[in-house]
Parts: C-alpha cells; sequence; structure tokens
C-alpha cells in the first residue's frame, strides 16, 4: 500500500511518469489504470503504467523501493529482517540493471538495514542511495505536538534523527513552535510522553489497523522523490550512509541531509549534547545489531 499510495500523490503533481511493478500478475497494473483515471477528475496527465517485469521502468530517475512483508500486530519492524533482505536484495539488482543511473529510496522495513542491502547490491555511490523513515517519525512527531497546542502544523519545526526503530532520537532542544522552543509551551512530562508515543508511532497504526501504516509512510516518500526531481534541496531527515559524521563511520542512520537532483547533497551535522549523543549512539548500535546479523545470515546461508 506504500508504493500505491505514493504514487498517487506523486501523480497529483504532473512532475514524472510513474511505473508500479508487483510480483502478482494484474495487480500493478490495475492500480496504475484506476490511478491513471483519476487523473480527469482531479486534472493531472501523468503517465501511469503498472508491469511484472523491471523492463518496463528502464531509464528511471528515482526508483522507490517498498517491497517485503509488512508488520502485523506484536512484530517489531526488527522481525522482517530476514524476510526482507532477500526481497529487497533481488529487487534491488533487477532495478539498477535497466536503470543504472538512478537514486534508490528504500522504504522496506527494517528501514536502515535495508538500505545496507541496498548499497550492496546497486553498487550505486552513497549519495544515490537513500532511506525513508525521519520525514515519517518527525512527521508523527509534529502532528501530536500540534494536537497537544492546538496549533497549525506548519508552526511546529522538529527532527527526529537516528535509526527508525524503537530506539529513534526525537530532538526536543530543536523542536520549535512558531520559532519557540517547544520546552516552553508543553511540559517536561507531557513531552516524554509525546516523545514515547513518536518511538511507537509506527506500533500504533499497526495495533489498529492489522498492518502496517501507509498514508504518512507515502507521503514521507513522494516528498523525498518531490525535492530530488525539483531539485529542491530541501533538507528532510533521512536514512544516509554515515562516513566520520556525528561520529559514525559505515553506518545507515537518520540525519538531516540536503536532497536535490544529485541525491544527498549534504549531510548537515547538528550538535548534539551528551544525552542526545548517548540516545543517537544508542540507535546507530541498534542498526549495528542487524547489519551485524545479516552478515551472519549470508555466512550462514554460503
Ligand atoms: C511505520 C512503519 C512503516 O513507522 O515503519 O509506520
Amino acid at each position: 500500500m506504500v508504493g500505491a499510495t505514493t504514487a498517487e500523490r506523486i501523480a497529483d503533481w504532473d512532475i514524472t511518469d510513474v511505473v508500479l511493478v508487483d510480483i502478482i500478475e494484474g495487480k500493478p497494473q490495475g492500480i496504475a489504470l484506476d490511478l491513471l483515471e483519476s487523473g480527469p477528475v482531479l486534472g493531472f496527465d501523468t503517465a501511469l503504467t503498472g508491469a511484472n517485469d523491471y523492463a518496463a521502468t528502464a531509464g528511471a530517475d528515482i526508483i522507490v523501493i517498498t517491497s517485503g512483508s509488512p508488520r502485523k500486530p506484536g512484530m517489531s519492524r526488527d522481525d522482517l529482517l530476514t524476510v526482507n533482505m532477500n526481497i529487497v536484495r533481488s529487487v534491488t539488482t533487477e532495478a539498477v540493471k535497466h536503470s543504472p543511473d538512478a537514486i534508490i529510496i528504500v522504504v522496506t522495513n527494517p528501514l536502515d538495514a535495508m538500505c545496507h542491502v541496498a548499497f550492496e547490491a546497486s553498487g550505486f555511490p552513497k549519495e544515490r542511495v537513500i532511506g525513508q523513515a525521519g520525514i515519517l517519525d518527525t512527521a508523527r512527531f509534529r502532528a501530536f505536538i500540534a494536537q497537544e497546542l492546538d496549533v497549525s502544523v506548519d508552526e511546529v519545526a522538529a527532527y527526529v534523527l537516528g535509526g527508525h526503530g524503537d530506539t529513534m532520537v526525537p530532538l526536543v532542544r530543536y523542536c520549535t513552535v512558531a520559532g519557540l522552543p517547544v520546552s516552553e509551551l508543553i511540559g517536561a512530562d507531557r513531552l516524554e510522553t509525546i516523545v514515547q508515543r513518536t518511538r511507537d508511532g509506527g506500533a500504533e497504526i499497526v495495533n489498529l489497523l492489522g498492518t502496517s501504516a501507509y498514508y504518512a509512510p507515502a507521503a514521507a516518500t513522494a516528498e523525498m522523490v518531490k525535492s530530488i526531481l525539483l531539485d529542491k534541496k530541501r533538507i528532510l531527515p533521512c536514512a544516509a550512509l554515515l562516513e566520520g559524521e556525528f561520529g559514525i563511520d559505515g553506518l545507515y542512520v537518520g540525519v538531516p541531509v540536503k536532497l536535490g537532483a544529485k541525491g544527498i547533497e549534504q549531510i548537515l551535522e547538528v550538535k548534539l549534547n551528551k544525552e542526545e549523543r548517548q540516545m543517537f549512539e544508542k540507535s546507530a548500535n541498534a542498526v549495528k545489531g542487524l547489519v551485524d546479523d545479516m552478515a551472519r545470515l549470508k555466512q550462514a546461508a554460503s
């Protein structure tokens, strides 16, 4: 559902053709046709097609990978590691054969680990393999702050960094409402509750829906596509391969990046205080645990 919903959002903007690929025969074709037929009502001319093979995607500027198993209630994102790493590896390998110059946006969970898989399988430079998650986590945080204060979400600026897991790091110190520090407006206890609700945001939806969220993840993914295609150079929290930034080497972790036509054009190093640094390192360590697990699984299989 994240893929189809992302396509729906992108189609509305009339900025690119969209090809949907799925292994189920008829499904991507059906979704693409249904979306195409909404064009005359909504006023877009975006060309949408569906296919079961990657040849139809040849020459793509951007590859969005959402394939994989979603969460069921009681599962953490990390529980999806074994099944989704194989799917993401094969999807990446097939897709890049036809689009060697594309930029890859990874959405499949466990997100940061799947970025490693796509990075390795594609052989692309790190600027062209980016993970979606920070925009989603930040959107949840902003939505909860706006609800708490009964103000427009437009007033709330925030960053959620770190891995897209239970240890993600909502940066309360950098969160502002109309330019004012949020800690001046919401008490410490309430803020802590909102931080925890943000960390559990994915699970809250899984428990209600019985499967993973898709409206907010798709909105976040489409925003990345737009910033890249239109070379907007927006500063957005995304999973990027760190090579020394934030004191982390060789791991995909969520950080503020500049997204433009070249993909990740810059990583912005935010100053973290001791407590934030500890949370960030704990989150990066959780990603490292999954990357090590994948290496063991790969070794066991060979
Ligand atoms: C979420 C899943 C998609 O956070 O990771 O909703």
